[in-house]
């Protein structure tokens, strides 16, 4: 599982109408894509999601936004698949983003910044069994 990861495209790019450019943009950079479904996470889905942010400041803030429109989970493929999808994102604040990354483009505050990558081998397999049953995996 190691060449797999697991990524959103939040809802704040999917309302702007710019996930299909982020989805260009991770074909172009050599991802193949595994799985990919439209969904809207209810409030008790987003927190378990982000269930080791619970004790953050910024959980409150961070649930209602994922559950507040469509979002886009997507299992992805390439030889280093965590961090190569990590360098696209960019960093996790856009302030802090690097030019031609997708934060930097898409993204507009640290909470609505567009896409969530995994940050480890282990977290990418626990996330896409969070979404993804193995059938729906090509
Ligand atoms: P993500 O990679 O989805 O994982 C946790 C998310 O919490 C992170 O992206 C940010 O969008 C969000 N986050 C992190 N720090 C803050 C913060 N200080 N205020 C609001 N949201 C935050």
């Amino acid at each position: 599982m190691s060449n797999l990861t697991f990524g959103i495209i939040k809802p704040d790019a999917v309302r702007k109408g710019v996930h299909g450019s982020i989805i260009q943009r991770i074909l172009d950079d050599g991802f193949q894509i595994r799985g990919m479904k439209l969904i809207h996470q209810s409030r008790k889905q987003a927190e378990g999601f982000y269930a080791v942010h619970r004790e953050r400041p910024f959980f409150g803030e961070l649930t209602k936004f994922m559950s507040s429109a469509p979002c886009i989970v997507m299992v992805l493929e390439k030889e280093n698949a965590v961090p190569e999808w990590r360098n696209l994102m960019g960093a996790t604040n856009p302030a802090e983003a690097e030019e031609g990354t997708l934060r930097k483009e898409f993204a507009s505050s640290i909470g609505e910044n567009a896409v969530h990558g995994s940050d480890s081998v282990e977290n990418a397999a626990i996330e896409i069994s969070y979404f993804f049953s193995k059938l729906e995996l090509v």
